[in-house]
């Protein structure tokens, strides 16, 4: 069921159920992060693997310290900056927090969102919530209500609706596990805001081999048609057939030779905050269009541009 009652919301919460969640940058299927048959139904909703840690989500700086050891100046100083916001900090984590949280480690991700919604939620709860993104575990994240219901609709007993996600990409991670902080996925923040703040960072994307993010696999973010990332798109598209039959994601380029129902521009004004806004929502329209490929180009690397080839690229594996 979808819906805004936050009060029901926060029934079901307490009541060990699990609920969907709006944030700025996708929408969570949350549980209380405390109780641990709570989390477990957040994996067994989205056939999540157990060694995925997840991020747990609050809605003041007073209420981290409850749940972490530790909070290093340099992440106290990003947190202050940029908190409500797209930044998960990894934190050393207290007992409070459950193993199947993090997934056996000793550090919990902690992220305050920006989303009036969830905050206020939030705000009324005794406990953090846990949540992955609510989408089935490596598919398309969701940013919006709808994109919930499509695929968990019939395994979650309620979804709070907050509208369309704002930033369209998951947080940025960074580790203070490390003598230097360490950015441990790419998301709705620029790198230039973190190193403004905290100055040097170490690039540490995961992949599959890397166990200090086992959820930064590289295949995720994936559609069911195949999909191939390029930055010579007309190139590609001139190795295919039947140009009827491909979908193409493009930041602003039209190609004339393919159907225009087949074709999202992610932003004609080459906004790249709008790109990364309407990014996932592409790739879920054109994966129910019975298309046999979709062609992605690859965005400019500034700004959220980095983040957005990143979730493409893990797209295309
Ligand atoms: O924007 C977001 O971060 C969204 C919204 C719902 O807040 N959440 C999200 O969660 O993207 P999820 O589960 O899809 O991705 C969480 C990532 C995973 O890659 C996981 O490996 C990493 O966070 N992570 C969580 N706890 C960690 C830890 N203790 N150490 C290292 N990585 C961790
Ligand atoms: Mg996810």
């Amino acid at each position: 069921m979808i819906g805004t009652d936050i009060n029901k919301a926060a029934e079901l919460l307490t009541a060990g159920e699990i609920v969907a969640i709006p944030t700025e940058t996708v929408y969570g299927l949350a549980a209380n992060a405390f109780n641990d048959v709570a989390v477990t139904k957040v994996f067994e909703a989205k056939k999540r693997p157990s060694f995925d840690p997840l991020i747990v989500h609050t809605d003041t700086f007073e209420k981290v310290k409850h749940f972490t050891t530790h909070v290093p100046d340099a992440a106290k100083q990003l947190a202050e900056a940029i908190w409500p916001g797209p930044l998960t900090l990894i934190l050393p984590k207290k007992h409070i927090i459950p193993d199947i949280v993090t997934s056996g480690n000793d550090t919990v991700g902690v992220r305050i969102p920006n989303h009036p919604l969830t905050l206020k939620l939030l705000s009324q709860l005794n406990f953090p919530l846990a949540a992955p993104s609510a989408n089935p575990f490596g598919y398309i994240s969701p940013t919006t209500a709808q994109h919930v219901a499509d695929q968990l609709g019939n395994k979650i007993p309620y979804i709070l609706d907050g509208g369309a996600c704002q930033v369209g990409i998951e947080s940025t991670i960074v580790s203070f596990a490390y003598d230097v902080p360490r950015i441990l996925r790419l998301g709705g923040l620029k790198i230039e805001q973190i190193t403004d703040i905290i100055g040097e960072v170490e690039l540490h994307l995961t992949e599959n081999a890397n166990p200090q993010a086992p959820g930064q696999l590289d295949a995720h973010y994936s559609p069911s048609v195949k999909l191939i990332l390029t930055d010579n798109l007309s190139e590609e598209l001139g190795k295919i057939e039947n140009a009827k039959e491909v979908g193409v994601i493009s930041l602003s380029s039209y190609f004339a030779e393919v159907p225009s129902d087949n074709q999202i521009r992610l932003s004609p004004e080459e906004d790249i905050n709008e790109a990364a806004r309407n990014l996932f929502a592409a790739m879920r329209v054109l994966d129910t269009m019975n298309l046999k490929i979709i062609l992605a180009e690859k965005m400019p690397e500034t700004g959220l541009g980095a983040a957005i080839n990143d979730r493409l690229k893990r797209a295309s594996v």
